[in-house]
């Protein structure tokens, strides 16, 4: 078996797409509807745009948008498949593409969480407030931490899943478990293929983010809280559609918040990095 830095899904973005299918553009359209439901101007950056689906989507709706991920597969195959936006490589745990470049930041589908620790968050809430023009919103989708507090239904059992792609039958096996020290929900998923192919083991993780957590570090970074609630959003059950408006409660698996920044500068110490496109990406 080989442990692979690489991953299967963010390598191969078409298998992304494949795996994960927003076919009616919901997350893009949801993210649409709060930036309307809140007057934000016309330029969006899309920080962790992925293929650029959403990106492209927010395109066509008459928007400016940049698209920014840590992966070059990422990007690559957004500039073929979803073109309209830029597509540049930046990393969330610092960024700089310029002071009040964009009116709105989007962080959709958990790549916030890709911030593990508090100084990656500061990084990018920090590097948020750079990139915003005064005003400016962030609007980001993402796993509940507080999901986790209580319910162990979707941890530490193993999930098998499978799927052709390509003529190839590609069986994982993945496991989720809490990290309590790092605060971190760990995901080991095991690939194998029907092709020959030696399995490949990948580990990566997300940031297990409360609402009060968020909360406190959005006002610590300038930003007033708009929107925080648990659905209806893109991923949830129900699904949003037109003319829902957000929930009050942050108990179900998805989180959503809407934040303007009220201060352009403020007393955290972390300042907007010098563009750092270092990292891993960890998808
Ligand atoms: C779950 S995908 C979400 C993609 C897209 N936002 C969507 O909703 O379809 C997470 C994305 O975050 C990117 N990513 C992971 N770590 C990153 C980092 N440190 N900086 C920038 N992008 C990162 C991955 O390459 C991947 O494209």
């Amino acid at each position: 078996m080989t442990s692979a830095g690489h991953n299967l899904l963010t390598d191969h973005p078409a298998l992304y797409e494949a795996r994960f299918p927003d076919p009616d553009r919901l997350a893009a359209r949801w993210t649409h509807d709060c930036l309307r439901r809140h007057g934000a101007g016309n330029r969006v950056l899309d920080m962790g745009c992925g293929t650029g689906r959403d990106a492209a989507w927010l395109h066509g709706a008459g928007r400016a948008v940049i698209g920014a991920d840590l992966s070059e597969a990422m990007l690559a195959y957004a500039r073929e498949h979803h073109p309209g936006p830029e597509y540049v490589r930046a990393d969330l745990h610092g960024f700089d593409l310029g002071r009040g470049v964009c009116d709105a930041v989007v962080c959709l589908d958990s790549a916030l969480l890709y911030c593990h620790t508090n100084d990656q968050l500061d990084g990018f809430l920090s590097s948020c407030r750079h990139a915003l023009a005064p005003g400016g919103l962030l609007v980001a989708e993402m796993r509940n931490g507080a999901y986790f507090l209580g319910r162990t239904d979707l941890l530490d059992t193993p999930r098998s899943d499978a799927f052709t792609w390509h003529g190839t039958v590609h069986r994982s096996v993945t496991t989720l478990t809490v990290d309590r020290t790092d605060q971190l929900l760990r995901r080991r998923r095991l690939w194998t293929a029907d092709d020959g192919s030696e399995p490949v083991e990948q580990r990566s993780a997300w940031r297990l983010l409360f609402p009060q957590e968020l909360r406190h570090l959005l006002a610590a970074h300038g930003f007033e809280v708009l929107e925080l609630h648990d659905g209806p959003g893109p991923r949830t059950e129900p699904l949003w559609r037109e003319g829902l408006l957000p929930g009050h409660t942050t108990d179900a698996d998805r989180l959503h918040v809407v934040a303007r920044l009220t201060h352009t500068s403020t007393g955290t110490t972390t300042g907007a990095s010098t563009g750092t496109t270092t990292g891993t990406t960890s998808h």
